[in-house]
């Protein structure tokens, strides 16, 4: 391509590469496939795709986060107990064997998409909404991040591979009897992930991350929720209030807080205050076309950049190294149509739970 002066600009003319994720395998091959590109490109002008970022409702994170005064002050170890992201998919490997026996959950889902939700949910507010402003904070919430070392990964890591079962209603095969899989195949298609933020805002609030195929159904959320009122004066427990960012399917955002059933006795019962993406009318445009003007644009907004890219692929090395260098025994150890591994229920007890979705 540069031999051939394909990637030479000229003045009126500009050149840009788009690349899909997974950016590189791992970190040594993410720095050397940048190196690669870079020496043919300039950085301004190479973008590493990750279509969560074009949905709108990612976009809508930044704008409630950033467009509104009501949230910031409870944005914090103060008020929040933990945060839950979950992107679960009730589809299985739709053909695509051969790259996913090599990707597998983490590569493919949890070191982008799911890594680009937390970091925005968790990053400091940038000071404009420009590339930079916004890639740098991303930055350095993922630089704040305790790392998971090989040796730690039981504490705060749950892989998982479905087995037979019944999805939808219909029976369909486990991951090994899936065309393309090897019989005795150890990639994980479900992955849960414990992280700890180590900075002012966030130390001691968990962010707990899950990711699987052949989970009861398709859904993605990002739901904050905070600490319980410090005194309980009403007969029965007192409850969690949670933000709920649907991302997927049913876009909208809702809050749900505890209210008086109406009778007699004061008991409280959960209600919800939901806003949802159909109010505006709209259809939601695809996130590629989004993104694809974008590049054309030259808008790098909502594109990773190779510090971002490099960060998240170390977040995740350990959970890498630990897994692949030892097969779980226990694979398959969810049936397709359920929630996943059973250990996922204790990385983020025992008083709190995955939420019901
Ligand atoms: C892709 C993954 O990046 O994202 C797929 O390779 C996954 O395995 C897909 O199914 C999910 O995207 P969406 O937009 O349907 O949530």
């Amino acid at each position: 391509m540069q031999r051939s002066g394909l990637t030479t600009s000229t003045e009126d003319s500009w050149r840009r590469v788009v690349i899909e994720k997974p950016f590189g395998h791992d970190l040594e091959s993410a720095q050397e496939l940048n190196k690669i590109v870079e020496d043919v490109f300039p950085p301004d002008s190479i973008f590493r795709i990750d279509h969560y970022l074009g949905k709108e409702t990612v976009q809508n994170l930044m704008a409630i986060r950033f467009g509104n005064a009501i949230f910031e002050p409870l944005w914090n170890r103060s008020f929040v107990d933990h945060v839950q992201i979950t992107a679960a998919e009730d589809l299985g490997l739709e053909g695509r064997a051969g790259y996913y026996e090599e990707a597998g959950a983490v590569r493919d889902m949890l070191q982008n998409h799911l890594m680009q939700l937390f970091t925005l949910t968790a990053m400091e507010p940038p000071s404009a909404f420009d590339a930079d402003a916004i890639r740098d904070e991303k930055v350095k919430v993922l630089r704040s991040v305790r790392r998971v070392t090989p040796q730690d990964v039981d504490s705060f890591a749950v892989r998982g591979q479905y087995g037979p079962g019944v999805v939808d209603g219909e029976p369909v095969p486990g991951y090994r009897e899936e065309p393309g899989v090897q019989p005795e195949s150890p990639t994980p298609t479900y992955v849960a992930l414990k992280l700890q933020v180590d900075n002012w805002r966030w130390e001691g609030v968990p962010f707990f991350l899950r990711t699987g195929k052949r989970l009861p159904k398709k859904v993605t959320e990002i739901a904050v929720v905070f600490k319980r009122p410090p005194l309980g004066i009403f007969p029965g427990g007192m409850e969690r209030n949670v933000l709920a960012f649907r991302i997927q399917p049913d876009e909208g955002v809702s809050l749900k807080f505890s209210s008086k059933s109406p009778g007699q006795e004061m008991v409280l019962r959960e209600v919800v205050m939901d806003f949802r993406y159909d109010a505006f009318g709209a259809q939601l445009e695809s996130p590629y076309s989004r993104l694809l003007l974008d590049a054309m644009l030259g808008d790098a907004t909502l594109f990773p950049r190779e510090d971002e890219v490099d960060l998240a692929w170390q977040l995740v090395s350990g959970l890498l190294q630990a897994w692949e260098g030892t097969p779980a025994p226990d694979f398959p150890n969810y049936p397709a149509g359920t929630w996943g591994p059973e250990a996922a229920d204790a990385l983020i007890g025992p008083d709190r739970r995955w939420r019901r979705l």
